[in-house]
């Protein structure tokens, strides 16, 4: 079965977008001889020490300098498959983004209505998601994580720290990959609030963190578009934000309805902390905090 049939946000397609799709690709693809997309890769494949046998991405990173060997396979997602490993500067968590078609389609479309692309041929590839305009679409959802991860650190937000850059020309190298620092240790990597075990007062902390860190966003203009205890860490009595490629900002035309969804998801994923919110109040508690002071920013060691 094609991907497709699961995916009822794609029916505004146009018959040319059909044409060009990769999930309905009748083997055209492979007759012409295209690169068979990379899925999740094996950790046996990431961490074998014979050099032919290493993946290819790994051994760019370690080639790089920024990743010495991949300890554990963390957790798959729904485009990333997260590996724990260990660099020059200790823990690294790597997220290895699987290629576009192999994703369980995710369509980004909303988060990136309004964002302008300057190249117009880019921009019609894109938009009719050719094999080239997914590439660069893949590219630039893998490249925002990037910029949004070091805008929000520097700003001072609790977010794990980037391993990669500042200067894109640096992180668009580990492409797909995004390293970030570990939250928690190799033995004990932060579990997600969803999974975390939490005392009522325990409980009442993080749930005013997560107010504070929706804010924090808030202030610099931005909706993470996936705010829940699923994209928040929870370490040494911390709370951490994860999970940024589709961050959007102001100039989405869905800002607001992404924003008042952010709010739910976040009272809805509290529940089970015994919090009880409805996603209007929390809403306003957050543009309330968002006018208050900004986190302290960090500054760019030379
Ligand atoms: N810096 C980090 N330190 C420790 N664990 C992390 C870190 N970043 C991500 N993780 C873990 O890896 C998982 C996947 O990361 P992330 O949420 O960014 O990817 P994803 O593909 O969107 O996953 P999902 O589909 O589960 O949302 C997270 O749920 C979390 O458990
Ligand atoms: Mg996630």
């Amino acid at each position: 079965m094609s991907a497709r049939t699961h995916d009822p946000a794609a029916q505004d397609w146009t018959d040319q977008d059909w044409l060009d799709d990769p999930w309905t690709d009748s083997g055209e693809s492979r007759r012409r001889g295209r690169k068979k997309p990379v899925g999740r890769r094996q950790l046996a494949q990431l961490t074998a020490d014979e050099d032919s046998e290493q993946d290819d991405v790994i051994r760019r990173l370690k080639d790089l300098g920024h990743i010495t060997e991949v300890v554990a396979e963390l957790k798959s997602g729904k485009e990333a498959t997260a590996y724990v490993a260990r660099g020059p500067r200790g823990s690294v968590l790597v997220k290895l983004y699987r290629d576009l078609q192999t994703r369980s389609f995710k369509d980004d479309r909303v988060y990136r209505a309004g964002q302008v692309i300057l190249d117009v041929r880019a921009a019609k590839a894109m938009h009719n998601r050719t094999r080239k305009g997914l590439e660069m679409l893949q590219q630039d959802w893998v490249l925002s994580e990037y910029a949004h991860l070091w805008t929000l650190w520097t700003a001072g937000l609790n977010v794990p720290e980037p391993l990669a850059g500042p200067h894109p020309t640096a992180y668009a190298d580990t492409i797909p990959a995004v390293l970030m620092r570990l939250i928690g240790t190799e033995d004990h990597v932060a579990p997600r609030l969803s999974d975390a075990h939490l005392t009522p007062e325990q409980a009442r902390s993080a749930w005013d963190q997560s107010l504070t860190g929706m804010a924090d966003l808030l202030r610099l203009g931005y909706a993470h578009g996936d705010y829940s205890t699923y994209n928040l860490l929870w370490q040494e009595d911390t709370v951490t934000i994860i999970d940024f490629p589709q961050l959007s900002t102001r100039q989405n035309p869905h800002f607001r309805d992404l924003l008042a969804r952010d709010a739910q998801s976040l009272a809805t994923s509290f529940r089970k902390h015994g919090i009880h919110a409805d996603g209007q109040s929390v809403l306003r508690d957050v543009q309330r905090r968002a006018l208050g002071p900004a986190p302290e920013p960090r500054l760019l060691l030379p």
